[in-house]
């Protein structure tokens, strides 16, 4: 791995060579044990999205803090964790193609491993991947669409499902049924909270729904895990959902910093940050040295911290930041500074980076404590 471009423990913040991504793991650890207290709290199980860190170190802390396991949404980032030490994995994802069946029943004779899936096709390819790893066995959701639009099959239809998981259970296959996937990704970033609390209202009937589908076939449900960390204290207050499974929360990002707060959940700091420097200056902006190749724009751009500046524009290497109209062009900062500059979407900029650089004692005098390989960047198969 080539950790090159990047600062060494003990070394100032200053030192590190930009641009950077860097975590204020002040802030990172009071969000984890935030997260981890209001699981604990009400009484639900967590087990925090990888896909959004990629990094086995940040795997470990979170299942120090409490969480039963992370989940993943690919067979390779599944791969990569548990090469570095995470044995208890949930794919929160379907996976259909063979070879990558093969390669998930392996993990599943090493390690703990779970996996969602959507249809009977799905099931039956599973079913005969586990046959090749005799006495291991896969814990298996079925996934509903709890509003998206996006995978998962009708309520009404999981009984039906959950039946051809069962059919395939020990001693004769290897698929244990585990119960519902209910995510609702479309909801997460709604701004205004009446607006998410009444999506996870929507998707809890849904849930129900899907709860009397599996017991009308006869079979239990053991758990419903689900949510994110714009829906999350929504809910755990409907008693459905025994698991949660945000991901954001340990980091942020300016999307879920422009959500209105939600009543009652904890307000999470922010924790991720692309350091860069001023590389020019003109008379009314100044440009800095990380552009879309060090911070992802698909959910807008980043925010600058601690700045009057708005950003005018993101190109490959650079990012144009302008002075806002009341501080004026004085407010600008000079050649060679630091600008700080929180991701507009945290999981596509952590897949841009090969390591973190853990910063303690803040960003403004904080010393390098660690450099966490990211693992599973790139992990997309
Ligand atoms: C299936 C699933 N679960 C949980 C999450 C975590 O969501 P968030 O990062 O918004 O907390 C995601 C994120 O996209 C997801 O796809």
């Amino acid at each position: 791995m080539n950790l090159r471009h990047v600062s060494r423990p003990g070394e100032g913040v200053d030192a590190i060579e930009t641009p950077a991504l860097v975590i204020d793991v002040d802030a990172m650890q009071r969000n984890l044990v935030a997260m981890a207290a209001f699981a604990a709290g009400h009484r639900l199980r967590l087990r925090p999205h990888a896909k959004m860190h990629k990094c086995a170190a940040i795997a470990r802390l979170q299942v120090e803090a409490g969480a039963v396991g992370v989940c993943v949404q690919k067979t390779s980032e599944a791969e990569a964790l548990a090469a570095a030490g995470t044995c208890d994995i949930y794919v929160s994802n379907e996976v259909v193609d063979r070879r990558k069946l093969a390669r998930i029943a392996a993990l599943a004779a090493h390690i703990r491993v779970a996996i969602a899936v959507d249809s009977a096709e799905g099931v039956d390819r599973l079913a005969e991947a586990m046959r090749a790893q005799p006495g291991a066995g896969i814990d298996v959701f079925v996934e509903i669409d709890v509003g998206q639009g996006r995978c998962g099959v009708a309520a009404a239809a999981a009984g039906a499902l959950a039946h051809r998981v069962v059919s395939h259970a020990p001693p004769d296959g290897g698929l244990r049924f585990a119960g519902l996937q209910a995510y609702h990704g479309g909801a997460q970033h709604r701004r205004a909270a009446v607006e998410r609390e009444a999506a996870s209202l929507h998707a809890a009937a849904l849930v129900r729904a899907a709860q009397a589908s599996i017991t009308a076939s006869g079979i239990a449900c053991p758990l419903v895990t689900g949510g994110g960390t714009g829906t999350f204290a929504f809910d755990a207050a409907h008693g459905v959902w025994g698991e949660l499974q945000c991901g954001s929360y340990l980091f942020m990002d300016r999307d879920y910093a422009d959500n209105a707060a939600t009543p009652g959940a904890p307000r999470f700091e922010q924790a991720l940050f692309v350091k860069s420097q001023v590389m020019s200056r003109g008379a009314a902006h100044v440009v800095v040295d990380a552009g879309h190749k060090a911070h992802a724009v698909d959910s807008g751009p980043p925010r600058v911290w601690r700045h009057d500046l708005d950003v005018k524009s993101v190109s490959d290497e650079h990012t144009v930041l302008q002075a806002r109209p009341a501080s004026g062009a004085a407010s600008l900062p000079g050649i060679g500074d630091t600008v700080w500059l929180i991701p507009g979407h945290c999981d596509p900029t952590v897949n841009l980076h090969s390591s973190y650089v853990v910063v303690r004692g803040g960003l403004d005098a904080g010393r390098v404590e660690a450099i966490w390989p990211i693992e599973a960047r790139g992990c997309l198969t």
